[in-house]
C-alpha cells in the first residue's frame, strides 16, 4: 500500500477498473449446485470409499489413478496414500517402445510435488527428454526439419507465428500432425519442471509451448481453437486445420484442462506469445473462454459434458490447480469454486449407484457398473472440487491463511515468485515440480499393436483399429460419424465412454 503514495488521483480509476473486471465473472444462475453441502469429513470419506473401490476391484490401476491420490494428500494436507503413491512410481519404469503413454510424466511430477520423492521426478525428467525430441525448438524453425521426422517443417503460420513449440502426437518419422493436446502436456511438464528445478531450460521450453498453444491453436480463443494442425511445409499444408472445418471436440476440453495445469505452476508474470501475454492473464482468458464459450463445457447446468454428458478429468485437474495457486482476482476464484462444486454435486447425485461407490463416465447419469477408467475420471472431480471446502474450513482454523495474504493452505507448499496482482501465489513446494506428459497403457493396449504405423496412409486403419495410436489417453472407436464432430478424414472419433485419456506419443 505504501507504493500507492502519490496516486491520489489513479486510485478511483484503480477501484473502478477492479469493479468492472469483477463484474464480469457473474456465476451463472443456472448452475445447479454451487456449493458443496458435505463437511470436510464427508468429502473424505466418499473420497476415501471411491479409492477403496479400486483397490477392491480395478484390474491395472495405472499413474493417473496414483497420481489423483497424491493430488488429494496435497489439497487435505494428509499423508493417506504416501506409502502407495511412492511405491508405486519407485517401482515404475518409462519404455516408449513399449506401450507407455506420454502422460506418465505428468503423472509423476504430480506426485512429486506432494511427496517430493527423487524417483519422481526423475521419471518425469526422462519423459520429459524424449518428447521434446519430438517438439519443434526454434532451431528447428530456422533449420526448416526436425531430427525425428523426415519431411520439412513449415516456418511460420499466416499471421506470422512460428511452429515453435509445437509437440507431434506420433513418433512415426512420416507422420506430419501437431497437436494442441500433446502440446498442452509438454507445457505443462516443462512448467512443473521450470518450477521444482529453476532450470532455465524447462522455463524456455515452457514459453515455447505455451506461445504455440496461443498463437497457433487459439486455445484461449473462442471454443478454444484448434485441436490438430500441419507441420509439413509441402503442398502449402503448413498450419491447416487437419479436422477443419470442426475445430476438435473434446480434445479442445484436454487441451484448455493440460493448459490450465501448466499456468497454474508458473509464475503469474511469466510472458510469452506473440501478444506478450502474462500467465496472469491467460489463467484469467483461458478459464472464462472455456467455461463461456465451449460448448462441451458451457452447460446450462454448469456440468461438463463431453458427449453424452461425459465428465472430464484434464479440466477439472487443470481448474483445481488454478483454484489453489490463485486468490486473486477473488471472483474468478469463486466462479472456478463454483463451477467445480456442481461437478462434485453431480457425480454424488446423478453418477452413482445408490449405496455404492461406483461412479459412471457420464456425471449426469445414468449409472453403470464399475469401471476403472470412469471411477478414476470420478476421482479427478470429486478431488479437485473437495478441496473448495478444505480451503474454506482450514481458512478458518489456525493454518497459514493470515488475514492479508491470500494463500490455500498447503502441505508441502512454499512460495512462488508470483505476478499475480495484489499478492503471492503459493504453489507447490519451491524446489517442487510436475511435469507432464507421459503414461502407461498397458490395460488398453497389446503390445501386437504397437509397431505398425509405418505412414501415413495408414493412420486411419490403425487408428480406428488400435488403441495404440492414441493421442492420448482417449482410444478411437470406428464409429465414423461422431456426434462431437470429430470425423475428420482420418476416419477416427475419440471413444466416447469417458475413459479418461491417455496421452501416447506413438
Ligand atoms: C468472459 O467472456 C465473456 C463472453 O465471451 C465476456 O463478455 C467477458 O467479458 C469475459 N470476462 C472476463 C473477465 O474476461
Ligand atoms: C439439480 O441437481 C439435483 C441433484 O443435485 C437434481 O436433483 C435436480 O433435478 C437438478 N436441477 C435441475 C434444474 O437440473
Ligand atoms: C454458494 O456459492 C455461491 C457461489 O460460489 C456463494 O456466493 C454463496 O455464498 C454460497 N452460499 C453458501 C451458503 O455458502
Ligand atoms: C468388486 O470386488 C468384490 C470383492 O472382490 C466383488 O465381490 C464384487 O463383485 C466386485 N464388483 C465389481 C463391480 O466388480
Ligand atoms: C533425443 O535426440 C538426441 C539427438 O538425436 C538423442 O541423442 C537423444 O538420445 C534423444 N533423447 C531421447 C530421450 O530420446
Ligand atoms: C537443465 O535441464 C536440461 C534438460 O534436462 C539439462 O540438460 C541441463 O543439464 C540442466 N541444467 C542444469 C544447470 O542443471
Ligand atoms: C502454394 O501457394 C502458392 C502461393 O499462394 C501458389 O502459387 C501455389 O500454387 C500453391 N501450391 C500448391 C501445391 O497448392
Ligand atoms: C513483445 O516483447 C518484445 C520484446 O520485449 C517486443 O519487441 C515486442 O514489440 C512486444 N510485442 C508486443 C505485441 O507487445
Ligand atoms: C463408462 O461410463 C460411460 C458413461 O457413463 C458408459 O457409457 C460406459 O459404459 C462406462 N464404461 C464401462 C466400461 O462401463
Ligand atoms: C468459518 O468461520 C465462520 C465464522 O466463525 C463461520 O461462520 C463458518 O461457518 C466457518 N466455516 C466453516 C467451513 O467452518
Ligand atoms: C504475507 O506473506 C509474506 C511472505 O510470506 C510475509 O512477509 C507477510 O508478513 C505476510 N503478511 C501477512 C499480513 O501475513
Ligand atoms: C498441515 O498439516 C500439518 C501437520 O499434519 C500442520 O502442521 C500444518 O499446519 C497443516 N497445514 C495447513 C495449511 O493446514
Amino acid at each position: 500500500m505504501y507504493y500507492l503514495i502519490g496516486c491520489f488521483h489513479w486510485c478511483p480509476l484503480l477501484l473502478f477498473i477492479s469493479c468492472t473486471l469483477a463484474a464480469d465473472y457473474v456465476i451463472p444462475s443456472t448452475w445447479n449446485g454451487t456449493n458443496i453441502t458435505a463437511s470436510s469429513e464427508d468429502c473424505q470419506s466418499t473420497i476415501s470409499a471411491a479409492i477403496q473401490q479400486e483397490f477392491t476391484n480395478g484390474t491395472s490401476l495405472d499413474a493417473n489413478f496414483y497420481s489423483i491420490m497424491a493430488v488429494y494428500d496435497l489439497y487435505s494436507n494428509t499423508t493417506v496414500y504416501k506409502n502407495q503413491v511412492t511405491t508405486y512410481f519407485k517401482t515404475t519404469t518409462f519404455n516408449p517402445q513399449s506401450t507407455d503413454s506420454i502422460d506418465l510424466g505428468t503423472d509423476a511430477i504430480r506426485a512429486y510435488q506432494v511427496y517430493r520423492d527423487p524417483a519422481m521426478i526423475s521419471l518425469a525428467t526422462e519423459v520429459w527428454a524424449y518428447v521434446r525430441n519430438y517438439t519443434i525448438s526454434p532451431a528447428d524453425v530456422a533449420a526448416g526439419s526436425i531430427a525425428t521426422k523426415s519431411f520439412n517443417v513449415g516456418k511460420i503460420c499466416p499471421g506470422g507465428a512460428t511452429l515453435a513449440g509445437g509437440t507431434f502426437w506420433s513418433t512415426n518419422e512420416s507422420e506430419t500432425t501437431l497437436y494442441g493436446g500433446n502440446t498442452a502436456l509438454f507445457f505443462t511438464l516443462s512448467a512443473y519442471l521450470s518450477q521444482a528445478t529453476n532450470n532455465a531450460t524447462y522455463l524456455d521450453a515452457a514459453k515455447d509451448s505455451g506461445g504455440f498453444m496461443i498463437d497457433i491453436m487459439d486455445a484461449a480463443g473462442v471454443g478454444n481453437g484448434q485441436a490438430a494442425i500441419s507441420a509439413s511445409n509441402s503442398a502449402n499444408t503448413t498450419c491447416t486445420n487437419i479436422w477443419s472445418p470442426t475445430p476438435g471436440g473434446d480434445w479442445l476440453i484436454d487441451q484448455a484442462g493440460y493448459f490450465m495445469e501448466g499456468l497454474a505452476a508458473l509464475p503469474g508474470d511469466t510472458i510469452f506469445g506473440r501478444q506478450n501475454s502474462t500467465v496472469d492473464s491467460l489463467r484469467s482468458s483461458l478459464v472464462n473462454v472455456t467455461l463461456a464459450t465451449n460448448p462441451m463445457c458451457n452447460a446450462p447446468n454448469g456440468i461438463i459434458n463431453a458427449g453424452g454428458g461425459v465428465g472430464n478429468s484434464q479440466l477439472v485437474q487443470g481448474l483445481g490447480a488454478l483454484y489453489r495457486a490463485i486468490r486473486e482476482p477473488s471472483d474468478l476464484s469463486a466462479y472456478i469454486g463454483s463451477f467445480l462444486s456442481v461437478q462434485y454435486n453431480a457425480i454424488v447425485a446423478a453418477a452413482t449407484i445408490p449405496g455404492s461407490h461406483i461412479y459412471a463416465g457420464s456425471w449426469i447419469g445414468p449409472t453403470t457398473p464399475y469401471d476403472t477408467s470412469n471411477q478414476t475420471q470420478a476421482l479427478f472431480g470429486l478431488v479437485n472440487a473437495a478441496q473448495v471446502i478444505f480451503a474454506s474450513e482450514s481458512s478458518n482454523g489456525t493454518s497459514t491463511n493470515s488475514g492479508g495474504n491470500n494463500t490455500r493452505p498447503t502441505s508441502l507448499a512454499g512460495p512462488i515468485a508470483g505476478g499475480i496482482a495484489g499478492g503471492v501465489a503459493f504453489l507447490s513446494m519451491v524446489g517442487i515440480v510436475l511435469f507432464i506428459i507421459i503414461k502407461r497403457q498397458r490395460q488398453l493396449t497389446s503390445v501386437s499393436q504397437t509397431h505398425s504405423l509405418s505412414n501415413v496412409n495408414s493412420y486411419p486403419t490403425h487408428a480406428r483399429n488400435s488403441s495404440r495410436f492414441t493421442l492420448s489417453r482417449r482410444s478411437f472407436s470406428s464409429d465414423l460419424t461422431s456426434a462431437d464432430g470429430m470425423d475428420n478424414g482420418y476416419g477416427f472419433k475419440e471413444y466416447g465412454s469417458g475413459s479418461p485419456p491417455k496421452y501416447t506419443l506413438m
